[in-house]
């Protein structure tokens, strides 16, 4: 068995698919989430898929009584952090809803890492830290800006992180900034489940595919685009939680006493001291940018499903184009998307197609 992993907000989305791809990899994992925008339903789903319970704590990330007790008890490597709020809309409108739950949820969070000396951390970032994109593709090093309380309270935790990795090198923090996180597992088990009328573009189309919403509206046609819509860079859910896996076992390389060793010798300097990752950005996405219409297409196609749409004005805060330079993570992390758009879209389709209700299955 290899190290153990809490996995804040594993329940959710991205969180339930690298549980699974934790397991596959060898991975001990805990999962705490407060379940304030998942299901129980998934955790089972997952056990099933991986047929083996999963260890799971209903709690909060601000509460530090209730992380200490799940770090006294277990004897974690490191924590990969997913949990938060995500909604740009809803952040808008309370923001301090967002602050307290993403950023001081995070500093709890990092205290009670510190206080048992639990120093590696994988955080989840969001291309969103970027703003509105000064040069395509986009690499780690473009400035950034954010323009809602989301987007700020994603810039603030990695402010935070950067600031802790320059108080103490001993902490490891990896911030992936993932681009557009679409799709679902092959299984049609678990994917994406929002609440209400979904505020992204792929639940909202696989909503119109099965007839669970009447038409799909296109925001803006008139971008300097391929063809004046959007462009995103899409990747599958199930490469992004490979990209946690990498991210891990980047963090057991760089932080083994053999890696030190073998630093040590190679550069004839003399400390006892593991490497330090500090602060280590990383972009996840495929590195290739899609238009909302070329979406919609390849997701007509794979499901046989119309998709009627109407062109409507453009939404306040969004950019014209998005897309990853990927050359990081491959160079750092040997990690990069393997799936094309097709699949992205024939697994979401199957996962709607399935559960037209999401895990709510009553
Ligand atoms: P999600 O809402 O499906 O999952 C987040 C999970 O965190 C949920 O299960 C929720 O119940 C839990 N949670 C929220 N606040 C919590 C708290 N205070 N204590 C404990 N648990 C809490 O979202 P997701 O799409 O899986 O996103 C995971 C992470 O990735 C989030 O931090 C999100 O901001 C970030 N992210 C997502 C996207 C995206 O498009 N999905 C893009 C970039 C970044
Ligand atoms: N779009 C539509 N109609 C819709 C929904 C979206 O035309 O009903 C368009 C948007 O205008 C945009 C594209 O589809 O051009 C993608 O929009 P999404 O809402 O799916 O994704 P965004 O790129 O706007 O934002 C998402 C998350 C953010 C995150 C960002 C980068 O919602 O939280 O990706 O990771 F920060």
């Amino acid at each position: 068995m290899k190290n153990k992993i809490l996995v804040t907000g594993g329940a959710g989305y991205i969180g339930s698919h690298t549980c699974i791809a934790l397991h596959e990899a060898g991975y001990d994992i805990v999962v705490y989430d407060n379940l304030s925008n998942s299901s129980p339903e998934a955790i089972k789903r997952v056990s099933t898929l991986i047929d083996q319970p999963i260890e799971f704590i209903e709690g909060d990330i601000r509460d530090a009584e209730s992380l200490k007790q799940v770090f006294t008890a277990h004897h974690f490597f490191g924590v990969i952090h997913f949990a938060g709020l995500k909604a740009v809309g809803e952040s808008v409108a309370k923001p301090l809803m967002y602050y307290n739950n993403n950023v001081s949820g995070t500093i709890t969070l990092l205290e009670v890492m510190s206080e048992y000396d639990v120093k590696n951390l994988v955080f989840s970032s969001s291309a969103t830290v970027y703003g509105d994109p000064e040069n395509l593709p986009i690499n780690e090093e473009s400035p950034r800006s954010c323009t809602n309380p989301y987007g700020q309270s994603k810039l603030a935790v990695e402010h935070i992180l950067e600031d802790l990795a320059k108080s103490d090198d001993r902490w490891n923090l990896i911030a992936l900034r993932y681009f557009n996180p679409v799709g679902a597992h092959p299984s049609g088990q678990i994917g994406e489940d929002p609440n209400d009328i979904p505020n992204n573009l792929m639940p909202y189309i696989s909503q119109v595919a099965v007839g669970k919403l009447k038409q799909l509206s296109i925001f803006g046609n008139d971008y300097p685009t391929v063809d004046g819509t959007g462009v995103r860079d899409f990747i599958h859910v199930t490469d992004l939680a490979q990209g946690h896996v990498a991210a891990l076992n980047y963090l057991e390389q760089q932080t083994s006493p053999e890696k030190s060793c073998l630093d040590t010798a190679s550069t004839k300097q003399t400390s006892s001291k593991s490497s330090s990752v500090g602060f280590l950005p990383i972009n996840l996405g495929t590195g290739k940018g899609t238009s909302v219409l070329e979406l919609i297409s390849a997701f007509s196609d794979v499901s046989g499903q119309a998709i009627p749409y109407q062109f409507t004005a453009r939404r306040a805060g969004d950019i014209a184009s998005c897309y990853a330079s990927a050359n990081k993570a491959k160079s750092s992390l040997g990690w990069q998307a393997k799936l094309p758009i097709t699949d992205m879209c024939q697994d979401t389709w199957r996962w709607q197609s399935m559960n037209p209700n999401g895990y709510n299955i009553s």
